[in-house]
């Protein structure tokens, strides 16, 4: 039997759509802080909206395989924690975190070569506390952060709710290039512009699945340490590497000059949303400040399951699972794309973390063959979200988390199909499909 095709805007519709629902339904539009015009739905958001129909294939969503977690004993071990320590575990915590769990962080984080007291660790509600506190207390409106282009969709979020203004440093397949990280510096410094922090994924990168080499770790620490720049190293897919021991994190030889964030929703769930930050003494004491204003403690329950399983569990067999199931499918969407895409389509092939960056060719516009493909029941994000100044139109992130092995393939296939259409479309009409009737809002230079 066929599948029932339906279009993009008739879902979008039905759900929220972002750039009608102000004006259309919320009587306070003109109330809002100057700020909360940087808080747009991103694409990926809308896409959920669409893609998570059973006949889609996602290649779209970050989602970990929580699958292959034995849920038997994470649920065995949560009720063990209230009934031996409930009263504790249903309590409120301190602003800094278990310290317990943050001495179980420091264990974890030796593995990428850090060597931390607990004193220094924050934990948060997932990275992207973490995230949402170092820009709190960093930035003025206005004020520059620099950031890998493509970056984070979460942090670009983040920079634009407190009306950053991000200036993307170019990379290539081994990350940061650091010439351009540099030049860049220099000219901003020239005109003017106060540099806040640097903002990067050195390993296994969300969205481009590259990894910053180690002898680049080296320059870009030495640059921003001659520039005064912080480094804000976010690494929550460092230790799911599919090759060799895990790599030295940037923290690991600059402990003053590196705020590190790290998370357990890539290791172990996110629903735990646990995450931390690692920071010299004075931003240390401004996080946890920051931290309290914003939700008094980190949940105590979540925080003690969270230690729990790293005292009880093997988890470092658990993310040796999670490396096995992602490099299947990581090799899965990599032999697929060279297999069934058409030759003018490049990619990077990532070691580790869960994401490819795909490159089309010229004329062609992810965000405009994004219905199409969604009719063709496969989903990707396109690539003008993971940047602030509008980049990425012919780019799109692939993510082969949570697909099995089977349905990638599937979906590559249908995705090779939309794009080679789109390509005869180019090559008869001059261009493919034409951009900008989804809806979707992307952060642009002058929201971040
Ligand atoms: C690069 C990066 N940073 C931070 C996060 C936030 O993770 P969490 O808040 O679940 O720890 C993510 C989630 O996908 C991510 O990819």
């Amino acid at each position: 039997m066929t599948p029932r095709r339906w279009t993009v805007t008739e879902e979008l519709d039905h759900g929220q759509t972002p750039a009608t629902q102000g004006s259309r339904i919320d009587a306070y539009v003109d109330r809002y802080a100057a700020r909360a015009t940087g808080m747009v739905a991103s694409e990926i958001r809308a896409l959920f909206a669409v893609a998570s129909r059973p006949e889609v294939v996602s290649l779209a969503g970050g989602m970990p395989y929580v699958t292959a977690l034995p849920l038997d004993m994470v649920g065995e071990l949560v009720s063990d924690l209230v009934t031996r320590r409930g009263t504790v575990a249903l309590q409120y915590g301190s602003g800094q975190g278990d310290p317990h769990l943050r001495e179980q962080i420091c264990d974890v984080m030796r593995l990428e070569g850090i060597q931390a007291g607990a004193n220094d660790v924050v934990v948060t509600v997932g990275s992207q506390q973490a995230l949402d506190l170092i820009t709190r207390i960093f930035i003025d409106p206005g004020d520059v952060v620099l950031a890998e282009g493509p970056s984070y969709v979460g942090a670009l979020g983040t920079f634009a709710a407190y009306q950053a203004k991000v200036v993307h440093i170019a990379m290539d397949d081994q990350g940061i290039i650091p010439e351009s990280l540099a030049q860049t510096i220099y000219a901003l410094e020239t005109a003017g512009a106060p540099i806040k922090f640097l903002y990067t994924i050195p390993t296994f990168q969300n969205p481009a699945g590259v990894t910053l080499n180690m002898a680049r770790r080296q320059q870009v620490l030495d640059i921003c340490q001659r520039a005064g720049v912080l480094i804000i190293e976010d690494n929550p897919y460092g230790l799911l590497g599919f090759d060799g021991e895990p790599m030295r994190a940037l923290r690991a030889d600059n402990p003053d000059g590196v705020v590190y964030l790290g998370s357990f929703s890539k290791t172990l769930a996110p629903g735990f949303r646990v995450g931390w930050a690692l920071a010299p003494h004075a931003i240390r004491d401004k996080l946890v400040l920051a931290m309290e204003s914003a939700v008094l403690s980190h949940s105590s329950f979540t925080q003690l399951a969270v230690g729990q399983y790293l005292a009880t569990q093997p988890w470092r067999e658990q993310i040796k699972t999670f490396k096995e199931l992602y490099r299947e499918r990581r090799d899965a969407l990599l032999d697929a794309l060279s297999a069934l895409m058409p030759p003018e389509v490049s990619w990077t092939r990532p070691a580790g973390g869960f994401f490819v960056w795909a490159t089309l060719p010229e004329g062609l516009d992810s965000k405009a063959i994004l219905p199409r493909a969604v009719a063709e029941r496969v989903a990707f994000v396109p690539g003008t979200g993971f940047f602030s100044d509008g980049s990425g139109a012919r780019q799109m992130r692939l993510s082969y988390c949570f697909p099995e092995p089977d349905r990638i393939r599937e979906g590559v296939r249908r995705l090779a199909g939309v794009i080679e259409q789109e390509i005869q479309l180019r090559d008869t009409f001059g261009t493919g499909s034409t951009r900008g009737h989804i809806g979707v809002d992307t952060p642009g230079p002058d929201l971040a």
